[in-house]
């Protein structure tokens, strides 16, 4: 089959891998119709994620038909058309019965142990095409894949919604609103969101969706944020131009929103000394967003951080996250958790998570597409490839 691999920093190659094959009594086969390229897999694409190696497959935003299915199971059945959460479970551990998927204590063998020293404790769960830190699974840019714990994973979606319209229930919907239900918006918050990329766009589209009414979004990208203001009204806040946390100050009486999300992550843009010190390995992340995000929100109010940090930072305002009472969320999205109340809206039209995309291009064509939603060429919010 064709796949999408890995072979260094900015070297990513479509090229001949074996078929995969049933494991375990619970796995099957997806044939791939669909899959994405998300912002998490720009961290791998840069060479940011331990334990990522050469040949390594990517891809953990795809649906498909299955194909074939191992003799234990039972939530799906071959010719059924499903989409697939990214995050792996296995639907009877602790965290698991605690609809706590992402923290699934069974699904990752762990070889990234020594990288997870403070947390002396089972690692998160296995993610699909995440590198070795996370399982070491085979991702989905792919023909075809391995879907392991089918009986937890595989949402089967109606024929009368077309891949578009479902495919992003495997990650940036759910996890767009994740963050915002951990930031608690309702009907009149205010909020501010840090990134116009595909989880922020999501994360406004479920804010304005719960009734949010003064959307600021953050990003230095002006094609985004312009699709931003046409399809969510947002207010756009162009951090090349001006400080976002003093605007928004400043338009939020001095008292800053209800909650601000952090839609970017570890690779943030805006602090030279950061872009120094990770460089030079002395630190992991950029915490300049995080920085933004807690000045930008009112005392009692919550940051809510889907974008994704990996080890430390140093410049982490404590002491004004404790002055200002905040409260602080964050984590890889429990997808399986959202998806039929998420399935219901964009049934009823209230979500149409599929606007955002920009490309539509061939599964061969994926390292074309890594390259122009990484570099922002031709206006590219989001990629989609068909095998
Ligand atoms: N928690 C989860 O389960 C989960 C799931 C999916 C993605 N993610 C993470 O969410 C983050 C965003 O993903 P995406 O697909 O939208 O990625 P993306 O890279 O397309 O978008 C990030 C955006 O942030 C902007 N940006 C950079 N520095 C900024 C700053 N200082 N202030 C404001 N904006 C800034 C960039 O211009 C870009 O538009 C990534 O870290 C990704 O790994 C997490
Ligand atoms: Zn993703
Ligand atoms: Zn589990």
């Amino acid at each position: 089959m064709k796949a999408l691999t890995y072979h260094g920093s900015k070297d990513v190659r479509v090229e001949t891998m074996p078929d995969p094959t049933i494991l375990a009594g619970d796995d099957v086969l997806l044939r791939v119709t669909a899959t994405a390229i998300c912002g998490s897999d720009l961290h791998l694409y840069h060479g940011k994620i331990p334990e990522t190696k050469h040949g390594d497959i990517f891809g953990h935003e795809f649906m498909g038909i299955v194909e074939e299915a191992g003799p234990d199971v039972t939530n799906v059945r071959v010719g059924d058309r499903v989409v697939i959460p990214f995050v792996i479970a296995c639907g009877k551990c602790f965290f698991c019965e605690n609809d706590l998927f992402a923290a699934c204590e069974t699904t990752n063998p762990d070889q990234g142990a020594s990288l997870r020293k403070r947390a002396k404790m089972t690692p998160p769960a296995a993610l699909f095409g995440y590198s070795h830190l996370y399982g070491g699974v085979p991702g989905g840019q792919a023909e075809f894949v391995r879907v392991p714990k089918a009986n937890v994973g595989p949402f089967k979606v109606p024929g009368s919604l077309a891949d578009e319209r479902v495919l992003f229930l495997s990650d940036i919907l759910p996890t767009g609103y994740q963050a915002v239900l951990n930031a608690k918006i309702g009907r009149g918050s205010s909020v501010a969101i840090f990134g116009a990329g595909p989880v922020g766009l999501m994360a406004a589209a479920c804010a304005r969706m719960l009734g949010a009414e003064r959307i600021f979004m953050v990003d230095s990208e002006p094609y985004r944020l312009d699709f931003a203001v046409t399809a969510f009204d947002v207010i756009p806040v162009d951090f090349g131009h001006v400080d976002p946390s003093e605007f928004i100050l400043e338009q939020t009486a001095g008292r800053g929103v209800d909650a601000s999300i952090d839609a970017v992550g570890f690779e943030a843009k805006g602090s030279t000394t950061e872009t120094v010190l990770s460089t030079l390995k002395l630190e992991t992340s950029s915490g300049e967003v995080v920085r933004q995000c807690i000045s930008a929100t009112r005392r009692g109010g919550v940051v809510s951080i889907p974008g994704v940090y990996a080890g430390f930072i140093h410049a982490f305002l404590i002491g004004d996250a404790f002055d200002k009472g905040l409260t602080l969320a964050m984590g890889q999205t429990h997808v399986q958790k959202f998806l039929p109340e998420l399935l219901e809206f964009i049934e009823e039209g209230k979500l149409q998570p599929d606007i955002i995309i920009s490309h539509r291009m061939k599964l061969a064509d994926a390292a074309r597409g890594y390259e122009i939603f990484d570099k922002k060429e031709e206006d590219c919010r989001k990629v989609v490839l068909t095998p």
